[in-house]
């Protein structure tokens, strides 16, 4: 069984961007992310400040705006209008899910395309389906994508199991695999909470990719042996014996399915890091594109 080091590769896509924002730096240009957070969840808030430190260790601009969760969509429809008209911002991220007051997609569509980071704007989510090297690809499935290359596994032609179906994830991850070239030429399969018998859908699979959501959800059933496995899941569950009084776990039970696989992510330390490397090489190519 390989363990596959998110760390140790997102350090390496770090360190590509670091020497494209030093020849931005070198014709007086600084990348710039505004981050903006809609209430005070703490898993939310521990991303967020992820990120701006992230930034800030690369000699990136951030800006953070936490909002109170009292925020009217008109607030947050023009800070998003402003920022897409601030020369210092490339790249412009909401942090989601917001509070259920807030029309999420009528935030996405308002955000300038250049600008999303995210790739959750139509026009990027298009683009990523036509295979547009130009999409903004959203940065988890992109780093999923390319933990699997840095690991060496091969997606020509394998089968994998993309289970969960959301916008930010299981979508664009089975896009991205399907997808002509390298990391992509699979066979694709979306599972979803209305799959029947789960297990024998992703037995099949040479690659499983968990974004579920739900804390050990995956078990030794659900995987066959010399499969590889991404796990996408931040779940915290309560544990007294840490200092916060809670633990991360993944959405597979690592314990469990490890010895049974050829690769697999830990969680921490696997597909978390990557997620905020490729949210720095895409604000970067943003603000390689804008400033043309
Ligand atoms: N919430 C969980 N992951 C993400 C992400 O990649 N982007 C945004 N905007 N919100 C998230």
């Amino acid at each position: 069984m390989k363990l596959i080091d998110g760390k140790a590769v997102s350090a390496e896509v770090e360190f590509e961007t670091l020497s494209r924002i030093e020849a931005l730096n070198a014709r007086g240009i600084t990348p710039g992310l505004a981050v903006i957070l809609i209430g005070e969840d703490p898993a939310s808030q521990a991303y967020v400040r992820n990120k701006d430190r992230t930034c800030a260790a690369l000699g990136m601009h951030s800006r953070k705006f936490e909002l109170p969760a009292s925020t009217t969509q008109e607030e947050v429809m023009k800070l998003v209008r402003e920022l897409n008209a601030d020369p210092a911002i490339h790249g412009i991220l909401v942090q989601s899910p917001p509070p259920k007051h807030i029309d999420e997609h009528a935030v996405t569509l308002a955000i300038d395309p250049r600008k999303d980071v995210d790739g959750f704007h139509p026009l990027n989510v298009a683009k990523l389906a036509m295979e547009d090297p130009t999409a903004f690809v959203p940065c988890t499935p992109l780093g999923c994508q390319r933990l699997l290359i840095a690991a060496g596994i091969e997606t020509s032609g394998a089968e994998v199991v993309v289970v969960g179906r959301s916008l930010i994830v299981g979508k664009p991850m089975a896009l991205l695999l399907m997808a002509k070239g390298k990391g992509g030429d699979s066979t694709v399969t979306i599972a979803h909470s209305r799959t029947k018998d789960l297990a024998s859908v992703t037995r099949r699979a040479d690659i499983v990719i968990a974004a579920i959501g739900r804390p050990k959800a995956i078990g030794a059933e659900h995987i066959k042996e010399g499969a590889v496995v991404i796990d996408v899941g931040i779940n915290r569950i309560e544990d007294p014996s840490t200092n916060s009084g809670y633990r991360l776990v993944g959405d597979v039970d690592f314990d469990a399915v490890a010895h049974k696989c050829k690769a697999i992510t830990p969680v921490p330390g696997g597909v978390g890091p990557m997620t905020i490397a490729m949210l720095m090489s895409n604000t970067v190519t943003a603000a390689e594109r804008l400033t043309v």
